[in-house]
């Protein structure tokens, strides 16, 4: 893929993956990395805060959360994760966010939503730079049932909030096309 754009229109929510995945694990935490520390935060905050996991790690997570949910996640879906590379679990740190608030009062409510705007970059750049390693992901949302067991299994700052898991992994099949509406319809221009 030659640029960004090529990236991004790749990116697609890849549920059939598995663990076959080219990039060793070191290349892959070398470009997660790279990625956040390049994302922009408001006030330049860097409030988002990652867990990376990989292999044993990455499947003992989804076999935990399929377990908080009495095992019901749908089958299909559940294979995918699980048999997948990794996952990436994306966070707010509270104290970052707290500081800034006590900082700038005026602004107290805009830090809570640009801290998930910061993360939302974050977790939208990931996903499209894994692809571009031909890496294939989805965005879940098991919190905050799992809030508690996360943050005591991986030795968490308490004031660490979970927002999203993203398993990824090899492709092992591409997605459906799904309909998008025109960007002429989206979009209103005054010249
Ligand atoms: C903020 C946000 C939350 C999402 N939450 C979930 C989720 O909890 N589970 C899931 O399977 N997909 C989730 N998705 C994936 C969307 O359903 C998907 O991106 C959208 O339908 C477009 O499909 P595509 O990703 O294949 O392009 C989420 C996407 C976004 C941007």
């Amino acid at each position: 893929m030659k640029n960004y754009l090529d990236y991004l229109e790749k990116r697609r929510s890849y549920y059939e993956l598995d663990n076959q995945v080219k990039v060793d694990n070191k290349e892959i935490e070398a470009l997660i990395g790279k990625v956040l520390v390049a994302t922009p935060s408001a006030f330049n905050m860097q409030s988002a805060k990652l867990l990376l996991l990989f292999d044993e790690k990455h499947v003992e997570f989804w076999n935990k959360v399929n377990a908080t949910f009495d095992n019901s996640i749908n089958k299909t879906k559940f294979k995918g994760f699980v048999e997948a590379k990794g996952t990436v679990l994306y966070f707010i740190d509270r104290n970052i966010v707290g500081k800034m608030q006590d900082r700038f009062p005026n602004y107290k409510q805009s830090f809570d939503i640009w801290a998930n705007h910061e993360n939302a970059i974050v977790q939208s750049n990931i996903w499209v730079a894994l692809r571009g390693a031909n890496i294939g992901a989805s965005l879940q949302h098991y919190n905050p049932v799992i809030d508690k067991w996360v943050t005591e299994e991986y030795g968490l700052d308490k004031n660490f909030e979970l927002l999203a898991q993203m398993p990824f992994g090899n492709i092992i099949s591409e997605p459906e096309p799904k309909e998008k509406f025109p960007a002429s319809e989206r979009i209103k221009i005054i010249e």
